[in-house]
């Protein structure tokens, strides 16, 4: 017998648990290739979803068991849970080489813990508690069996119609780009391999945020520079951060698919940006080719996906039923396919999967991390930190409690589903939600609150109106809880309209008639438009959805226990015709300079340039100062940097939260440059009264742009540096000038 035969005979016998384990994991990888039949390959290609669905069901009859068996499936989706996982795991091990299979979940904003969702825990600003309810989701969902989650996704979005807004980090790459570092770390913990990491996954690759008119799925059309300066940097990165592996996107790119994609997938991504994790295809983006019109059939399509790059096909089938032939045909090498099975491979050895494929499943810790209590003190904090004040007229807030009677009206004041937002793992788990009502009760205050609800969020019926006003009649004060649905955001949620649906601005103004105070509570996955609650509430918070802990954490600050400090990560416009609306604008060759006189004006005639609340934009319950901004150098060179230093003070009664914002403007260049762009933040804590010195590093990667050849580089001239509490509320500023090399 052969020294190779006999070697894989003995690892028929014995799973691959035993090869070699003090080899390196590319050689381990190396030889479990060896072993691999082209079929075992596709297998490792194969994609299959569990009986939930988060998409369109497809067509494919297979025998799913029987799949596990012989080795067709290398990864489910849609599997969780101790139980279920440990069975499926034990269907791949009855495969010839009993390799294991990954299981991945879409855990967005927390597993059975559920945080805000993303795009309002983007509004905290704070990469702390973004790491944090990361991790704590990570923790929860290894406790249940999975191994990878499909998130973050770090698409741009500067489109409020389009529903998946809610679940990135909003319109700006360079917080965009702090947030998915700080994602992909409290996912994948220390590192892979731990108990408490799952895979992230940067999704959606790339420019899905640009669908034309928000509609899902659609196309997205744009230069070089654009991609490379507004979409791909919280992807870079992501794999900086050392995401484990990516997903691409619906979309199509300037016309190709970006599933289809080599100039995506192949040449930035694992070329230049060096990454070795894998792609995952998004939910049958490949068969979707044919739709779309750039493949004929799904064997094309298949071939085009490999050949650019694309590793796991999730739900298509098109890789299980068309690879072998493609490469029996010759019209692709089969060495692409050990690339991608290489990859897929190198992550299930690294999660120590080919030790103990159910390393993840283990019964008891299951039970003790899912009742962790400490996992909802994570989420009130990261709750609280993500609402956002709008507006306080004469500091109504925070509430008085003198106050002896308190009316919640509005269908949102005692729903609990809602509070979840969209992509929950498990939407029907309600029973811990804290609703806005629940979260006051739980007060134990000596006011009274009585509640009415109105009207229904959509719908016609003005039925409830008159109970309403009466409710207010008998308050003191109103608290009025108003939004879009949970439900009306997140995947296939696109909106026309994105203004408060229903009756309930009418319902608002028949409250706010009664002449009480109103406080409205304003909830949404995306910027709506709310233009009576914005002119004559006396109060507005943006709460988005805000998870398990909601109502805790709104009446932490409603009351003044939490101080607000969240900034909009995305601009509110007023109306939908101004949609796109960003703070980075550009000066044009026609700048408005006078709002009242627009004519032959970069403008509308009918509608101001600026968004309702813009950009950066949130109050707090204290007032800060900005003082004594000093520049250590007013001329430099590229390899020097420019250290601004300033104070911030506390010029209120309470502690509170300042997110200090840092804005350039590169005001001559070769391409024309937006009059702001966000460079730096600090999120910083004073008390009453307390000041600080703070200090900005400008160095030459914070004044660079992708010219029209794309090299990235700072050009000389002079910037304007901004800083202050928002886009739109610059309280700082100095000029410097860059000299040359
Ligand atoms: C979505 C992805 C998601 C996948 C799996 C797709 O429809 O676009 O974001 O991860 O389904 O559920």
């Amino acid at each position: 017998m052969n020294r190779l035969k006999f070697y894989c005979i003995a690892l028929l016998c014995t799973p691959l648990i035993s090869v070699a384990q003090s080899r390196t994991i590319d050689q381990r990888v190396d030889s479990v290739l060896k072993l691999m039949t082209l079929d075992e390959k596709i297998g490792q290609l194969n994609q299959y979803s569990g009986r939930e669905v988060t998409g369109p069901a497809s067509d494919k009859k297979t025998n799913q068991l029987n799949d596990l068996k012989t080795g067709w499936i290398g990864s489910m989706l849609n599997v969780k849970g101790v139980k279920d996982t440990r069975e499926i795991q034990a269907a791949a091990m009855q495969s010839r080489l009993k390799i294991p299979l990954l299981f991945g979940q879409d855990v967005i904003h927390g597993y059975q813990t559920v945080f805000p969702v993303p795009l309002g825990e983007s509004a905290s600003w704070d990469l702390e508690a973004i790491r944090a309810t990361a991790h704590v989701a990570a923790k929860e969902a290894s406790a249940s069996g999975l191994h990878w989650t499909f998130a973050p996704m770090v698409d741009i979005a500067r489109d409020p119609r389009w529903g998946r807004v809610m679940e990135g980090a909003g319109e700006d790459a360079y917080l965009g780009s702090q947030i998915a570092i700080a994602r992909v770390k409290g996912f994948q913990g220390e590192k892979l391999g731990g108990l408490d990491a799952i895979m992230a996954c940067a999704k959606h690759f790339a420019a899905y945020g640009a669908a034309i008119a928000g509609r899902d799925y659609n196309a997205a059309d744009m230069s070089k520079q654009q991609l490379w300066e507004t979409y791909l940097p919280p992807f870079r990165a992501a794999v900086d951060a050392g995401a484990a592996t990516f997903m691409n996107s619906f979309n199509t790119l300037n016309g190709v698919p970006a599933t289809a994609s080599s100039y995506l997938q192949r040449d930035i991504l694992k070329g230049e940006w060096k990454f070795d994790g894998f792609v995952v295809s998004d939910w049958n983006s490949i068969g979707e080719m044919v739709p779309w019109g750039y493949a004929k059939d799904a064997k094309e399509a298949a071939q085009h996906a490999i050949i650019a790059g694309s590793d796991m096909d999730m739900e298509s089938n098109a890789y299980r039923k068309s690879l072998g032939q493609l490469v029996k045909e010759g019209k692709i090498n089969e060495a692409l396919l050990d690339d991608a099975v290489k990859r897929i491979l190198k992550k299930k050895f690294e999660l120590g999967l080919f030790e103990d494929p159910y390393r993840f499943s283990d019964v008891q810790r299951e039970k003790d991390v899912l009742s962790d209590k400490k996992h909802l003190a994570i989420a009130r904090d990261a709750a609280a930190k993500s609402i956002v004040l709008l507006k306080n007229k004469q500091f109504i807030l925070p509430l008085k409690r003198s106050y002896k009677t308190i009316a919640v009206i509005g269908p949102l004041g005692k729903s609990k589903k809602d509070m979840l937002g969209n992509w929950v793992v498990f939407p029907n788990d309600t029973a811990t939600v804290v609703s806005v009502w629940d979260g006051l009760q739980n007060r134990k205050e000596a006011t009274k609150f009585i509640y009415a609800k109105g009207c229904d969020i959509t719908g016609s019926s003005t039925a409830g109106f008159a109970q309403a006003i009466a409710a207010a009649k008998q308050a003191d004060l109103v608290i009025f809880a108003t939004g879009e649905s949970g439900d009306m955001t997140g995947e296939a949620r696109s909106r026309a309209d994105i203004h408060i649906p229903g009756r309930q601005e009418e319902l608002f103004k028949a409250v706010k008639a009664t002449g009480k105070p109103v406080v409205a509570l304003v909830m949404g996955g995306r910027p709506l438009i709310f233009d009576a609650i914005a002119e004559e509430a006396d109060a507005v918070l943006f709460t988005w959805w805000l998870g398990t802990e909601a109502g805790n954490a709104i009446a932490d600050v409603l009351y003044g226990d939490y101080n607000p400090s969240g900034k909009l990560p995305i601009s509110f416009p007023r109306s939908i015709g101004q949609i796109p609306v960003s703070y980075n604008a550009y000066s044009t060759g026609r700048p408005v300079k006078d709002p009242k006189n627009i004519h032959y004006r970069s403008a509308y005639i009918d509608e101001s340039n600026l968004p309702r609340f813009a950009f950066g934009y949130g109050l707090s319950y204290t007032s800060f100062k900005y003082a004594s901004l000093e520049a250590d150098k007013k001329t430099f060179k590229k390899n020097e940097t420019v250290t601004l230093t300033f104070r911030l003070s506390n010029t209120g009664k309470a502690a509170g939260a300042e997110v200090v914002q840092l804005y350039i403007w590169d005001k001559v260049a070769s391409v024309a440059r937006p009059m702001k762009e966000l460079k730096g933040f600090q999120k910083v804590s004073l008390n009453a009264g307390e000041s600080k010195t703070l200090q900005f590093v400008i160095d030459r990667d914070a004044l660079s742009f992708y010219n029209s050849d794309l090299r990235y580089d700072a050009e000389p001239g002079e910037f304007e540096i901004m800083i202050g509490g928002s886009s739109d509320s610059i309280m700082l500023r100095q000029v410097i000038e860059l000299t040359g090399e």
